[in-house]
């Protein structure tokens, strides 16, 4: 966990510190199978699985996740991973869990914070994901926020029965801030 105790503030979304206390609603999204539909990751999760890698999570130098939060209500979380100081590069996941909250502009915006403080706050040069090629809304969220497509990685993931491609995808410093940041 990189420390801070920032919360970083948007129009509509803010991104605070994940916190212990989040994890029982972490579980529910990611025992939902419209949600698990869109991510790497293929089964559902138990609180104690949840509890064990949470406290992994705060001996890492190298990740920060945040609470995705609309008008005060934990919907998600987005994440900084694999935070790499040498070649100033990370990845980047998000889930919005609550499904109600999707397509609303929240996870564009909510990426868009994370890609501020990663590039300002982290001073990284590269922010990159994956996602599964049928993954539309995602990628046309990423698109919109400056990400390129950097190539398929061919049937990356087993899902519903049927290996799928997954897309790399990637901005640059230089790109975002070329944006208006
Ligand atoms: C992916 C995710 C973070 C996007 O956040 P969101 O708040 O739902 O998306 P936004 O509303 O900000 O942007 C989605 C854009 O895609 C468009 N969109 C929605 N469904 C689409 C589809 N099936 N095909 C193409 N575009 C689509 C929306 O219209 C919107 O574009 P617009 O603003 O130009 O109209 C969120 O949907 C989510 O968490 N999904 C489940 C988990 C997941 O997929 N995580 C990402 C794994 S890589």
């Amino acid at each position: 966990m990189i420390e801070t105790r920032r919360i970083l503030q948007g129009a509509r979304v803010a991104l605070r510190p994940l916190a212990a206390g989040d994890l029982r609603k972490i579980v529910k999204w990611y025992s939902d199978p419209q949600v698990i539909h869109f991510l790497g990751r293929g089964s559902p999760v138990t609180l104690a699985e949840e509890e064990r890698w949470f406290r992994d999570y705060e001996r890492k130098p190298d990740e920060q996740i945040f609470a995705i939060e609309v008008e005060g209500r934990h919907v998600g979380n987005l994440g900084l991973h694999r935070v790499d100081r040498v070649h100033r590069k990370a990845d980047l996941g998000i889930v919005i869990g609550e499904t109600m909250f999707w397509s609303r502009g929240f996870g564009t915006e909510a990426v868009r914070l994370g890609l501020r403080y990663a590039f300002e706050d982290l001073g990284m040069n590269k922010v990159a994901l994956d996602v599964i090629e049928y993954n539309h809304r995602a990628i046309h969220s990423y698109e919109k926020c400056g990400f390129q497509r950097e190539g398929i990685q061919r049937q990356d993931v087993y899902k519903d029965g049927r290996f799928v491609n997954v897309v790399r995808m990637s901005i640059l410093a230089d790109e975002f801030r070329a944006r208006g940041g």
